[in-house]
C-alpha cells in the first residue's frame, strides 16, 4: 500500500510531468519524485523534451546519494530500454533505490518491462497509485500507443438551443469574434483539422489558422475532407494552397459499416503519418459518426446567447435510441468568451 507521503509526491508528480508539454513529444509527459528515507523529497524532476533525460534520471541527479534506500515516484512506468538515452531502471539501480511507485504501466513493446527487471533487482516496486489521473495527463500519448490513432477534439459552436444552423440553412458565425478568436487558438495546437463534405459544400471554410487581421499564422494543420466519393469541388477554399489538403475518399480508405469513409482508417492512415492531434470540425453528421465509432476523446463547444428553434442539430446519427443509451461526458472546464459560453468535456471511457 502506498503511504499518504507517496500519494502526495504522486500528486506532485503528475503536476510536473505537464510542465514538458510537446516538447516531449513523441515520448509521454513524466513526472518523478524522490523520497529519502525517512520520506523527505530530495529531488523532482520531468522529462523535459525528447531527446533528454528521462524523468526520474533529473530527479535522481537532483537527489544525489540522499537517493540511496528511498522511494522513487514516478508517473509511468520506468523503462527497461536504451533509446537515445539509457535505461531508467539501470539508473535506479544503480542508485540503490529501495522502492519505485508508479502511476501507469509502460504498454510499448520497446519500453515496457520496467517494473519486472526492478523487481528481479530487489526493488520493492509498486503499480496502480493515482492512475487514472496520470493517465489523463498523458491521455495525447496513450491514445496514440494504445489506440494506435490521434487524439481528437470536436469543436463546435451553436446556439443555447443546440443549433449549428438556422432552417434555411444560414449557419455561418454562430458564434461571436472572441470564440472564433478562441478557436484559431485551437487550430494553432492541432496538426490536422477534419471536416465533413458537407460543411465544405455549406460553407466552404479555409480550415486554416488565421490572426484576427486574416493572415495566415504559424505553421498551418493539415486538412483533411472526408468526402466518400470526392463531391469537393476543385473551387473549393480548403484546396487552395495555404495549407496541405487530404480529400479522404472511400476508394482510398474503404468503407464503414454505416456508409461513408471508414473513419477508423482514417485516424489510423493519420497515426501512421504521425499525426497526434486532431482538430474535428464538423458537421453534425460527421461528428456523430465519429461519436457512434468512439473516435472522440474531448468537445470543446461554444454556446451563443441566441436561440433558434429549428435547424441543424449539434450532432446526428449518433445511434442512441434512449436515454439510459447516452454518451456520458465529463465537463472539464465552462466559461464566458465573449458573449457566449465554452464548455470543455471528454467524453467518458470503458476503464480497462
Ligand atoms: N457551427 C458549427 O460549429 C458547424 C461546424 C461545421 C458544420 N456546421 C454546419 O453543419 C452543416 C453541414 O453538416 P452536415 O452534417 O450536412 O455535413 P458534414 O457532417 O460536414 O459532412 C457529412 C458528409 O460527410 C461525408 N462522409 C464521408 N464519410 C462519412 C462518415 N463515415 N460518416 C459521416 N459522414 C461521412 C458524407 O457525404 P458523402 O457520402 O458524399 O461522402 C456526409 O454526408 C452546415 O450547415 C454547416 O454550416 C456547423
Amino acid at each position: 500500500m502506498a503511504t499518504e507521503a507517496e500519494i502526495a509526491a504522486m500528486r506532485r508528480a503528475i503536476v510536473l510531468s505537464s510542465s514538458g508539454g510537446e516538447a516531449t513529444h513523441p515520448n509521454p509527459n513524466v513526472g518523478a519524485l524522490v523520497l529519502d528515507a525517512s520520506g523527505a523529497v530530495v529531488g523532482e524532476g520531468w522529462h523535459e523534451q525528447a531527446g533528454g533525460p528521462h524523468a526520474e534520471v533529473l530527479a535522481l541527479r537532483r537527489a544525489g546519494e540522499r537517493a540511496r534506500g528511498g522511494t522513487v515516484v514516478v508517473t509511468l512506468e520506468p523503462c527497461a530500454h536504451t533509446g537515445r538515452t539509457g535505461p531508467c531502471t539501470e539508473a535506479l539501480l544503480a542508485a540503490g533505490v529501495g522502492r519505485v511507485v508508479y502511476a501507469a504501466a509502460d504498454e510499448t513493446a520497446l519500453a515496457g518491462g520496467g517494473a519486472q527487471v526492478l523487481g528481479q533487482g530487489g526493488v520493492d516496486v509498486e503499480a496502480g497509485v493515482l492512475r487514472r489521473e496520470a493517465e489523463r495527463a498523458n491521455e495525447r500519448w496513450l491514445t496514440r500507443v494504445r489506440d494506435q490513432r490521434p487524439f481528437v477534439v470536436w469543436k463546435v459552436a451553436a446556439t443555447l438551443d443546440g443549433r449549428v444552423a438556422a432552417e434555411d440553412g444560414t449557419s455561418r458565425w454562430v458564434s461571436s469574434d472572441e470564440s472564433r478568436r478562441d478557436a484559431h487558438r485551437l487550430r494553432s495546437e492541432c496538426d490536422t483539422i477534419v471536416a465533413g463534405v458537407g460543411t465544405v459544400l455549406a460553407d466552404d471554410p479555409h480550415l486554416t489558422v488565421r490572426d484576427q487581421d486574416g493572415s495566415l499564422v504559424g505553421e498551418q494543420p493539415l486538412r483533411v475532407v472526408v468526402d466518400s466519393s470526392g463531391r469537393t469541388p476543385r473551387s473549393a477554399r480548403v484546396l487552395d494552397d495555404a495549407a496541405p489538403t487530404w480529400v479522404a475518399t472511400a476508394a482510398e480508405l474503404g468503407s464503414g459499416t454505416n456508409g461513408g469513409v471508414d473513419l477508423g482508417a482514417l485516424m489510423k492512415a493519420l497515426w501512421s503519418r504521425e499525426r497526434t492531434l486532431v482538430l474535428l470540425e464538423g458537421g453534425p453528421t460527421l461528428a456523430g459518426a465519429f461519436v457512434r465509432a468512439g473516435l472522440v476523446d474531448r468537445v470543446v463547444a461554444y454556446f451563443a446567447p441566441t436561440l433558434l428553434g429549428a435547424g441543424a442539430p449539434v450532432l446526428s446519427g449518433t445511434g442512441v435510441g434512449t436515454l439510459a443509451e447516452g454518451i456520458g461526458l465529463d465537463f472539464d472546464d465552462v466559461r464566458r468568451v465573449g458573449p457566449d459560453v465554452r464548455v470543455t468535456a471528454r467524453l467518458r471511457r470503458q476503464e480497462g
